[in-house]
């Protein structure tokens, strides 16, 4: 982070100390709403504000959480991209309800999200994929994500191995790569406010659109 990047973060923070905090638009269609708290995540100088925790379930109902990168969103969903062998994957397959959390503490501001998840195309994965910087492409081939690690020196042989195999090459797309989009049918933004009298405006997807109600904090 540089001495800007803080001096940024400060400065946002203070002003959620010192002055009023935004009201939340009731009437506001939630994806509009989250592209305007994602471009204020952007510009507060939060490292990182595309982070975002992600649940899944597993077959015996035990609820697992990590963090991703949110790489894509539009109003069909919220998109990130992993290994499809990982163990969150396994679990999206067997069951496709999830729930993400972003959190901007300089913000004072939480979102949380819940919906369903589909595999994104293999056209869409490999225009990501292919934007991404070589050495992540070939890490992507050499990490067996979420498997237990057999011998100390198994990653960097891998990575030996699918460097010398894609050498003067375009690094293809793995089968067992790509993304998840999260399609919600709940949103939530939470908007801290003095005394703990908080904003929560939430979203529920109806038939005909979305309808809105507040909750107590
Ligand atoms: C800030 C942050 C961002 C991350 N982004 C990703 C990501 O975009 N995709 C991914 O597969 N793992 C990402 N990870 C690693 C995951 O949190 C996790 O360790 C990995 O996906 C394996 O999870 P699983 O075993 O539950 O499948 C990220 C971790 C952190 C801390």
């Amino acid at each position: 982070m540089t001495l800007f990047e803080k001096l940024r973060c400060l400065f946002t923070f203070g002003q959620g100390v010192a002055l009023p905090l935004p009201n939340i638009d009731p009437n506001a269609d939630p994806h509009s709403l989250f592209k305007l708290w994602f471009d204020d995540a952007n510009k507060s100088g939060i490292l990182l504000p595309e982070a975002v925790s992600v649940s899944s379930v597993g077959d015996n109902g035990q609820p697992s959480s990590r963090m991703v990168l949110l790489k894509e969103f539009d109003s069909e969903g919220f998109v990130f991209y992993t290994n499809y062998a990982s163990r969150k994957s396994g679990e999206l397959n067997n069951n496709d309800k999830v729930a993400l959390l972003f959190h901007w503490n300089v913000l004072q501001r939480q979102i949380r999200i819940e919906g369903c998840v589909e595999k994104v195309s293999a056209e869409q994965s490999a225009k990501y994929f292919h934007s991404r910087d070589r050495g992540s492409q070939i890490g992507a081939w050499a990490s067996r994500q979420s498997s237990k690690t057999q011998t100390e020196t198994e990653l960097a042989e891998n990575v030996a191995y699918y460097t010398k195999k894609f050498a003067g090459q375009d690094v293809p797309l793995p089968e067992f790569w790509g993304g998840w989009r999260v399609k919600p049918h709940y949103l939530e933004f939470w908007q801290g406010r003095a005394s703990r009298l908080h904003d929560r405006v939430c979203f529920e997807k109806t038939t005909n659109g979305w309808d809105n109600f507040k909750l107590q904090p």
